[in-house]
């Protein structure tokens, strides 16, 4: 039966933690508040230190609304800065990505070392008066920690560390990603005209297999439901440890192009994935991996950042079988990544103009299968760190 206005508003859910607002995804105070205090609040997976490879490389990009940059040290170590001039504040590195050796303000030509450190300024006699010394005019340094290669960064000083916020969340990539070195092979950036977590949302929505034609045939059915395992990891972080896929179910997928070794401590049809609070996934299918990175643009704009990796230095013939792997899922053209980002917006348009009210996450099948525990996981988290329910978002609670 069809409902009327008063039965569309109510929740469609008894449990109280099964359905969200449409709000969260509009709300320009909820958007205000994830800025402060989710993503500048928690750490960020920012690169892969083979994106750094030599001294004085550097990356831009921006983090809970704030322009920053990795740079490799004369040291080797990787550091995290404001870009942002100490003199008025204009951008400092403004290409992409790139090499400085020395980074030189455009504007008044004031430098800077890779360690921060403000280290010219022209004719400084000028602000002897005012007190104002080179010492005291290094960059703002951003807390950055490493691990299995990740470069994360946290614009809170007073958070906990890293090891802490992750927990065991990276626990089953350990071998994966830490026996050998790996590369970035692949990097893509598409913005997506929806909120950060409507992306986000089809990395922790296993249900949503049905809309894959190659999921349907490759995925579905490589293994019972009831045993498929999700793992809560606690902080928001989640992901499933143990799923199968059996490719040639998929007649494009045949052989899937060659052979090529599966990265140490996983086989070649496993598939695993860990979503790190708030915005970053690492998926691995055997022989390749893929990692997401999402940067908020606006409460309705979002850039998602896709990196694939594999082995560093490996002959070039596994390499090309290797960025087949990846391309069959998750290229620019693959059958998996293009349709999550028209899932994302389409889930999103409805809620804009406030005509769909709700969206469910109640599915419960003890940690198996297609529950949406991974979902609710989220929501607790995110409703910790705003203050605010995600079924009346719009109200302050307290935390
Ligand atoms: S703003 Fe950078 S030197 Fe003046
Ligand atoms: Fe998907």
């Amino acid at each position: 039966m069809a409902r009327d206005a008063a039965g569309w508003a109510q929740a469609p859910c008894a449990t109280e933690d099964g359905c969200v607002a449409g709000s969260v995804y509009t709300d320009p105070g909820v958007y205000a508040d994830e800025l402060t205090e989710v993503f500048g609040r928690t750490w960020r997976l920012a690169c892969h230190e083979s994106e750094l490879p030599e001294r004085y490389d550097y990356r831009c990009f921006e983090h809970a609304g704030q322009p920053l940059f990795c740079i490799r040290g004369a040291d080797g170590v990787i550091r995290t800065f404001v870009n942002a001039c100490s003199h008025r504040g204009a951008r400092l590195l403004a290409e992409p990505a790139g090499n400085a050796a020395k980074i030189v303000c455009f504007y008044h030509l004031w430098t800077y070392d890779s360690k921060g450190a403000c280290t010219g300024i022209p004719r400084p006699v000028g602000y002897e008066a005012a007190g104002v010394k080179r010492a005291g005019l290094g960059l703002r340094e951003v807390r950055t920690e490493l691990r299995l290669g990740f470069v994360f960064v946290n614009l809170d000083d007073a958070a906990p560390v890293l090891g802490e916020f992750l927990g065991d969340a990276l626990g089953q990539f350990e071998t994966i990603l830490g026996t050998q070195p790996l590369e970035v092979f692949h990097y893509s950036r598409n913005v997506l005209q929806c909120n950060w977590k409507a992306w986000h949302e089809t990395n922790m929505d296993l249900y949503h297999e049905y809309m894959h034609v190659v999921l349907r045939k490759t995925q579905l059915k490589a293994m019972p439901m009831e045993d498929r395992r999700l793992l809560v990891y606690g902080n928001g972080h989640a992901g499933t440890g143990n799923l199968k896929a059996a490719y040639d179910g998929y007649e494009g997928f045949r052989g899937r192009g060659g052979d090529v070794p599966p990265l140490p401590g996983t086989g070649p049809a496993d598939f695993r994935f860990s979503v790190l609070f708030p915005a970053s996934a690492i998926l691995s299918r055997g022989t390749v991996i893929r990692v997401d990175t999402v940067t908020p643009i606006s409460a309705r704009e979002t850039l998602l950042e896709m990196r694939g990796l594999g082995v560093l230095g490996e002959p070039p013939e596994h390499r090309s079988i290797r960025v087949q792997h990846h391309n069959q899922y998750w290229g620019p053209m693959g059958r998996n990544v293009p349709e999550d980002m028209y899932a994302a917006e389409e889930c999103e348009r409805a809620f804009r103009g406030g005509a769909a009210r709700w969206q469910l996450i109640a599915r419960q099948e003890n940690s198996t299968g297609q529950d949406d525990a991974i979902l609710r996981a989220f929501y607790a988290e995110w409703a910790r760190r705003t203050g605010r329910s995600p079924q009346d978002p719009l109200h302050k609670v307290a935390t």
